[in-house]
């Protein structure tokens, strides 16, 4: 199977145009393939996770009955990266399988609101949010390494509960975000070679082989995306995470819900006001 498209340029170079769109199918597959997998997983043989006691210590009084785990800055961040992003696969993908329409232009606006919400939201994360809140740390490792010895049936100690976000959302992110910088520091470039408002087009400022390369990596950042968006919007919709897309429309979590899921010591909440993932900081609500 051939991943990419080549042609000739006119100096009888062979030089790649874009990825081929057979791509969109094996990415649309793996997606659906994934949640069929993990429901089927989830129903007939996953364990219920034991986990040290992390909320022993911890006076529950202080805790309190609605936990904020987003800020209104970060919800409307999500909706509008959220359309932004539905209207990018829409565009880009409908005249892929058939449904023609003058699609370029409204793309290209679609990817400048991605591309502000963005912005905003790498501002907001380092300035007022708790930036590390979202990468893994050393705990998850060795809850990581812990978990998969116990899956396998060897001795470890029980992992303890997550901090503010779960490992797994935080490697979703952190894919999401390669990918997503790449469509958007591609698409930003590809501007130059459709008719905009903003600047005169100039198809010749990349060498034919440099705007190759830049349109396979949309390409396959946007494929990739298919795959994303379907694994997201599953665990948006399972039952055992709908406390956590509450909280993404009304911002907080339950009391119980904290506590079950969520070690106080890595993820500091007081009655005085919620902290951030880490005990030492005092930031706002991510
Ligand atoms: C993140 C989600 C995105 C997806 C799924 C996506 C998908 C695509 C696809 C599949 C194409 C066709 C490429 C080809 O013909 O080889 C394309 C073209 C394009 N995209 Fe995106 N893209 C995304 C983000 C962006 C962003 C953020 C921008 C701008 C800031 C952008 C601007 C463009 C432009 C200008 C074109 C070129 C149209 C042309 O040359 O005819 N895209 N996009």
């Amino acid at each position: 199977m051939n991943l990419i498209e080549w042609a000739t340029s006119p100096w009888g170079q062979q030089v790649p145009i874009h990825i081929a769109w057979s791509l969109l199918w094996v990415s649309a597959i793996a997606g659906v393939g994934f949640l069929i997998v993990h429901a089927i997983y989830v129903k007939f043989m996953a364990k219920p996770v034991a986990h040290s006691a992390g909320a022993s210590s911890v006076d529950i009084s202080r805790i309190p009955e609605k936990v904020q785990r987003h800020s209104f800055g970060a919800r409307f961040f999500h909706a509008i990266m959220a359309l932004s992003m539905l209207a990018l696969l829409f565009t880009a993908f409908l005249p892929k399988v058939g449904v023609q329409f003058a699609w370029v232009e409204w793309h290209w606006i679609a990817g400048i609101v991605l591309t502000i919400s963005v912005l905003y939201h790498i501002i907001h994360a380092s300035f007022v949010l708790d930036f590390w809140s979202i990468w893994p740390d050393q705990q998850d490792r060795i809850d990581a390494r812990n978990r998969i010895k116990l899956a396998l049936g060897q001795s470890a100690p029980e992992p303890k509960k997550f901090a503010k976000y779960p490992l797994e959302n935080k490697l979703y992110h952190l894919i999401v975000m390669l990918a997503g910088l790449s469509a958007i520091g591609t698409g930003l470039f590809m501007m130059k070679r459709v008719r905009t408002p903003f600047f005169t087009r100039n198809p010749y400022l990349f060498s034919d082989m440099t705007w190759g390369w830049m349109y396979v990596l949309h390409g396959l950042a946007g494929v990739g995306f298919v795959a994303l968006v379907t694994v997201h919007i599953y665990f948006a919709i399972r039952p055992e995470k709908l406390f956590i897309t509450k909280s993404m429309i009304f911002g907080s979590i339950s009391r119980e819900n904290y506590l079950e899921h969520h070690d106080p010591q890595r993820w500091v909440v007081g009655a005085e006001g919620p902290a951030s993932g880490r005990p030492e900081s005092k930031k706002a609500p991510a």
